[in-house]
């Protein structure tokens, strides 16, 4: 069963207390979120912007898998904004002798963590923790198994209205690995949330979603047909470690030839059509390199509006919490 995520994560005033999931953000808190991340970007070279808005509190990064982009931009967002950053080791913490995450959240309670950022192979894991947490503390997701990545829904949002910001006008062509990528559910919820024109997943037969994971898109096996005139082309790395032993999924080669973004897979959608990927990427396998580092690719851009986005989910659970 679906928690109720239009109760869980609000306070009683109705305040955002944890983000678990864009499921229950509606389409003014989003627009709201993406406009206060626009005011973290400032030009390459100048100083970052910094407030205080969470000074004195502290953040606990619980990354229980791996990560570069989300964890680091947790932990640049959190200091920008004045808070302590715990970055629990999880090679060395003791979840690794079978700790529980009820002691291992109680522990950290006892320090006074007061933001727990919480990524987990295990779906369920973030709500879990939300309703456990003493009632001073929030959690926010980043990245529950294949079902959810909401802070990345929300940045990649920001970087599509950053090229055009006509969402009931727009195509947008998520390509690759759907069946296991929480990135493609965030994002897709996101997108529908501010009422996109058309949403297409373009995959192998074999990673193709379960019907009921994407309400309302439209699933396409062949590269040509999906990219036909997209405004937005994100493309989604193959998740080896979610991936049992599935039959039908096509070996590298195959893969690259008929899934890969490369210069000819371009031509099929619109000629300013941009390309994004959450990263890391396996570059030849589902992206071309030079197309990655390329004019159309604003993957680069994606990783500057995390650090946006992150701060400014943060800020409102800071405000949130000093208005307490
Ligand atoms: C993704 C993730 O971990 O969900 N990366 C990210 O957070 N930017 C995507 C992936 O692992 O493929």
């Amino acid at each position: 069963m679906q928690p109720d995520y239009s109760k869980l994560q609000f306070d009683r005033q109705g305040n955002l207390r944890h983000f678990l999931s864009i499921k229950g953000i509606g389409i003014e808190l989003i627009s709201q979120l993406l406009e206060d991340a626009e005011k973290y970007l400032t030009a390459p070279g100048t100083l970052a912007p910094r407030s205080k808005s969470l000074a004195g509190r502290t953040i606990g990064n619980l990354f229980f898998e791996p990560s570069t982009r989300t964890r680091a931009s947790f932990d640049l967002a959190g200091r920008r904004l004045g808070a302590d950053v715990l970055n629990l080791d999880v090679n060395t913490s003791s979840r690794k002798k079978g700790e529980s995450i009820l002691d291992t959240i109680h522990t950290l309670q006892a320090m006074q963590v007061d933001i727990m950022v919480v990524r987990d192979a295990s779906d369920g894991v973030p709500a879990y923790i939300a309703r456990n947490v003493d009632d001073h503390v929030s959690v926010l997701n980043a990245g529950e198994s294949d079902v959810s990545h909401p802070t990345q829904g929300l940045l990649d949002l920001m970087t599509i209205r950053q090229h055009n910001n006509d969402f009931k006008n727009m195509v947008v062509a998520i390509v690759g690995d759907i069946q296991h990528s929480r990135v493609a559910m965030s994002t897709a919820e996101a997108l529908q949330t501010m009422g996109i024109g058309e949403l297409r997943l373009i995959s192998p037969a074999a990673l193709s979603p379960t019907s009921d994971r994407f309400p309302g898109a439209y699933v396409f096996d062949n590269l040509a047909k999906g990219l036909k005139d997209a405004d937005v082309i994100m493309a989604l790395r193959i998740q080896r470690e979610r991936i049992g032993n599935i039959e039908g999924v096509p070996n590298i080669d195959e893969y690259y030839a008929n899934y890969g973004i490369s210069h000819d897979s371009l031509e099929y959608a619109k000629p300013d059509a941009i390309v994004m990927h959450p990263g890391p990427m396996n570059r030849g396998i589902e992206i071309e390199g030079s197309i990655a580092d390329g004019p159309r690719s604003v993957i680069t851009k994606q990783v500057t509006n995390g650090v946006a986005i992150r701060m400014a989910v943060l800020d409102r659970i800071g405000q949130m919490m000093n208005e307490r």
